[in-house]
Parts: structure tokens; sequence; C-alpha cells
């Protein structure tokens, strides 16, 4: 009888990176019984601070960048560097070669980029895919935790998508794929979920501050109308998540924004808030917003 994935052994894993995303994988993959055998950065002193922080156990080599040809055999090598390095790491690891009973997995977590960066390994016979988590890890424990039950973009070999699909299974994660050529498009939605949301709720917080509130403050009282709007979206479709000024068609109101937004040091944000406008007041239509209404918003937003 085969073993559910929880009680067969764990692959051995190797992590190249150890800023964020390397750690917080280090330590919810240990925890998880997966052995690391080492972490490298581009500074050792970062792979040292990266394996205390996980607290794995003191046997786990820590390398530097120009070290990687004694990174000891692993099942699987998990690349967490920067985008711009995956090539050069490839490049790197597909010199070293391979000996014949040694056949490693190599997956990145880039979101931008596909498994083709590897193709230098795949070349040499090496398993290669990416394994992207939907999530936004700022702090390596509190990462740790969201990666737990978080979504994962998934390509590859089949191998390779195999071992990534262990991973995300014994993180009580959900597996996806999408095309390798799609990955930007993908990786750029992410970024507007997610990043570009921070930079708006920064726009928002420089609002509230030109009416007198210390920054503090501002991200204070922001964040609970952030929060319940993620509820909302967490339930029901974005047409109808959407509250407020265009849900309503208040085009008065919308006026009164527009002036509000007239000084020179708000142009970012009313740029921002015209081409936002435009797209809350397509969704406004889906949901039934008198037509009439729409087009007198619409010439507002467009002077
Ligand atoms: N953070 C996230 O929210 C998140 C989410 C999903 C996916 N990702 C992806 O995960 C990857 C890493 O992101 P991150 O935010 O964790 O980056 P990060 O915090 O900047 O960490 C990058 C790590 O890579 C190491 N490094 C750089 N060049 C290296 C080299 N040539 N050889 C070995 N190690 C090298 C750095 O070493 P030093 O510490 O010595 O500088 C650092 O430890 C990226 O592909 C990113 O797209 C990140």
């Amino acid at each position: 009888m085969t073993k559910p994935n929880s009680q067969r052994s764990k692959p051995t894993i190797s992590i190249i990176g150890a800023g964020r995303l390397g750690t917080a994988l280090a330590i919810a993959l240990s925890s998880k019984g997966y052995p690391i055998r080492a972490v490298a950065a581009r500074r050792p002193s970062h792979a040292r601070n990266a394996i205390s922080l996980s607290r794995l156990p003191s046997t786990t080599l820590a390398l530097g960048a120009d070290q990687l040809e004694q990174l000891p055999p692993s099942d699987l090598i998990l690349i967490t560097t920067p985008d711009d390095v995956i090539a050069g790491i490839a490049e790197t690891f597909a010199k070293l070669g391979r000996s014949p009973r040694q056949r490693s997995i190599f997956l990145h977590t880039s979101g931008a980029l596909s498994s083709a960066v590897l193709a230098p390994l795949a070349k040499r016979g090496f398993h290669t895919g990416s394994l992207h988590p939907l999530v936004s890890v700022s702090d390596p424990r509190a990462g740790a935790e969201a990666l737990r039950g978080a979504f994962y973009c998934v390509e590859g070999d089949s191998v390779a998508v195999r071992s990534a699909k262990g991973i995300v299974r014994d993180l009580d994660g959900n597996a996806f794929t999408i095309k390798p050529e799609s990955k930007a498009l993908y990786h750029a939605s992410a970024v507007m979920a997610s990043p570009h949301v921070v930079a708006l709720f920064d726009l928002a917080s420089e609002m509230l501050m030109s009416c007198g509130l210390q920054a503090k403050e501002a991200q204070q009282v922001l964040t609970p109308l952030v929060q319940s709007t993620v509820n909302n979206l967490k339930q029901t479709s974005p047409e109808k998540a959407l509250t407020g000024t265009f849900a309503r068609g208040d085009v008065a109101t919308v006026k009164r924004h527009l002036k509000a937004l007239s000084p020179k040091q708000l142009a970012e944000a009313l740029k921002i808030y015209k081409l936002l406008g435009l797209h809350s007041l397509q969704l406004a239509a889906q949901r039934g917003l008198d037509p009439k209404l729409a087009i007198q918003i619409k010439n507002a937003l467009k002077k």
C-alpha cells in the first residue's frame, strides 16, 4: 500500500537564497520534517543567520555565493534568490555537473520567470520547475505562517511539478498551473494585487495627512477599511464587493473629490483616482448603475 504523502520520508533540501522567502521556506519546511542540508546566500553570514532563525540543526551547512560547489547532495534545490541572479546560478550548477546517482530537482520561486530560466540545468539532465507562493513575505517568521494554506503557481517538467506539489500539499496549500509563457502577466497581476495595493494605501495615507492626521494615525484608521474590503472580496465578486461613491453613482460627490484633489501636491493621487474611477465605473455598470449617471461621472473624470 502506498503511504500517504505526510508519512513518506521527505526529500532532502538545500536552499540557495537566505532572504525573506528562503528563510520562511526553511522554517515552514523543516517544521514539516524536510531535512535542510544547506543554506546559501551572497554572504555566508546571512546564510548562518537564516539557519539560526530557522532553528535548523548545527550540521546544516552555511555557504556563500562563491562556495556553491560545496553544496551537499540534496534531492531538491530551492533557488530563492532575486530573479536577476537565477540564470547565473543555473549556469554555475550546470557547470558543476552531476554524478550519475544524483538526480536533483531544481525549483526556483520567481513569479515572473518560468522554468525556462533553468534550461542549462535541464540540458544537464536535472529536473527543473518553478514554485511561486502567492503571498507577501516581509518577515520570515510571519511568512512561514502565511505559506501554510497559500496558493502556489507551479510549472516545469513532470518530475519537478510532482515534487513541487508534494511541498504544497505538506504546507496545506493549493497548487495551480499556468502556461510558462504567461508567467510575466501572471506576476504583473500579483503585483497589482499586493505591492500596488501597498502603494495605493500609501497614497491614501498621504491624502489623510493633508487633512492633518499623523502618518501613524492615517495608517491606523485606514487599515480596518482595507481589511473590511478584503473580507468582502473573500465572499463575493468584485462588482458586488464594490461599495461607495461609484457603486451608488454619486455624481456631485465625485466632483467634490476631484476639486479636493486639485492642489498641485496631490497631482499623482488625482491621476490615479481618475484612472481607477473609470474601472470602478465599469464594475458599477455591471451591477446595474443608471447609464445616465455613469456618463456624467465619466465626463467629470475625463475633464
Ligand atoms: N518576498 C516575497 O514576498 C516573495 C513572494 C513570492 C516569491 N518571491 C520570490 O522569491 C525570490 C526571493 O525573494 P525575497 O523577497 O526572499 O528576496 P530577498 O529577501 O532579497 O533575499 C534574496 C536572498 O538571495 C541571496 N542571494 C543574492 N544573490 C545570490 C547569489 N548569487 N547566490 C546565492 N544567494 C544569493 C541574498 O543573499 P544576501 O542575504 O547575502 O544578500 C538573499 O539572502 C524572488 O525570486 C522573488 O520573486 C518572493
